[in-house]
């Protein structure tokens, strides 16, 4: 169980007290305005400290962090264990295959399991949405959500909003559209959140069999425009991020073909010349270079896709030591 004293070594770099009570993160819908500055905040100290000679600190020595991974993922899982043993953590990763899951045990054992080895934060991927909900309700161990099915990746969301405000400053008035698979994307749904309580105007656009009405409306937070026009939709963009097409939605009949789909959604140089001059280029990852996206975009000045995997260790740095230390006061 961590018991050192938080604050230290990084705490020069924060000028407030973490303001942080929420035992786990699942999804972004329900941060305030607040709870996202402060994740902001501590990702630029943590930022600092990655770029220090010494990028380590000792500030989470004492606690265990659990990556439970059932699903693939390079990105998610390598910058949560960095991100873990950066800040002086225990890393313990399993992933479904290796482990007793594959015995049948169950989401609820598992994860009662793992807190009773001392698992403090159990980061954690799963194919069906909602899976960390229930985790999360099973364990008194915080739980991050890495991605559950269709449903939401906060911190992905939280590193491409990192990524935006150290590049545009404030994003309030600032268009940003995403343009892919955004009904099966949980990229697309986390960010709509943060993007919207941060001001910005979201436009969603993709084939119309792949873009879901329901994320029109999001509540006291605002609306997103939804379009299957991407030539319209990229008009004076500051921001075009795009998704992942998966090649089985051609096979399910959700889009006629590749080559249709790129023709009317790839971001590619041609269409960027819309947007604003130097408007951002953003993937979450991984891409399939030459259909969503065409390389030159993605590798070009305006690209910051690598930038955003970088940054991804400093926002989960940040989420770590917010959940940690809240587990202490
Ligand atoms: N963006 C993302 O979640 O990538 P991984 O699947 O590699 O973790």
């Amino acid at each position: 169980m961590l018991e050192v004293s938080e604050r230290q070594a990084i705490g020069d770099d924060l000028e407030q007290p973490a303001r942080w009570s929420r035992k786990d993160l699942l999804d972004t819908d329900t941060l305030t305005v607040a709870e996202i500055d402060l994740i902001m905040e501590t990702a630029e100290a943590m930022r600092e400290v990655r770029a220090r000679p010494i990028s380590k600190v000792a500030t989470l020595r004492g606690a265990t962090v659990v990556t439970l991974f059932y699903e693939q993922s390079t990105r998610t899982r390598a910058s949560f264990e960095v991100a873990a043993k950066a800040l002086g953590a225990d890393v313990v990763n399993l992933t479904a295959s290796g482990s007793s899951v594959e015995k049948g045990e169950s989401l609820i054992d598992t994860v009662r399991t793992l807190e009773a080895v001392g698992a403090d934060l159990v980061v954690m991927r799963h194919g069906h949405s909602g899976a960390p909900y229930l985790a999360a309700r099973n364990t008194t161990a915080g739980v991050i959500n890495g991605g559950d099915g269709t449903h939401a990746h906060p911190t992905q969301a939280l590193l491409d909003l990192f990524t935006m405000r150290r590049r545009l400053g404030s994003l309030d008035g600032r268009k940003v559209v995403i343009v892919g698979d955004v009904l099966h994307s949980r990229v697309a749904r986390s960010n709509v959140w943060t993007l919207l309580a941060s001001g910005a105007e979201v436009v969603l656009c993709g084939p119309a069999t792949l873009l879901p009405r329901s994320l029109e409306s999001h509540g006291e937070r605002g609306s997103c425009t939804v379009s299957a026009n991407f030539d319209q939709a990229i008009e004076d963009a500051d921001v075009v991020m795009a998704l992942r097409i998966q090649k089985e939605r051609q096979a399910s009949g959700l889009i006629p073909s590749l080559r249709e789909y790129i023709s009317g959604y790839q971001v590619n140089g041609t269409r960027l010349e819309r947007a604003k001059p130097g408007a951002l280029v953003m993937h979450p990852g991984p891409m399939n270079e030459g259909i969503e996206i065409a390389p030159e975009v993605a590798h070009g000045v305006t690209s910051v896709i690598e930038e955003q995997v970088a940054n991804g260790v400093a926002v989960r740095m940040a989420v770590l030591y917010l959940m940690a230390t809240a587990r202490v006061q």
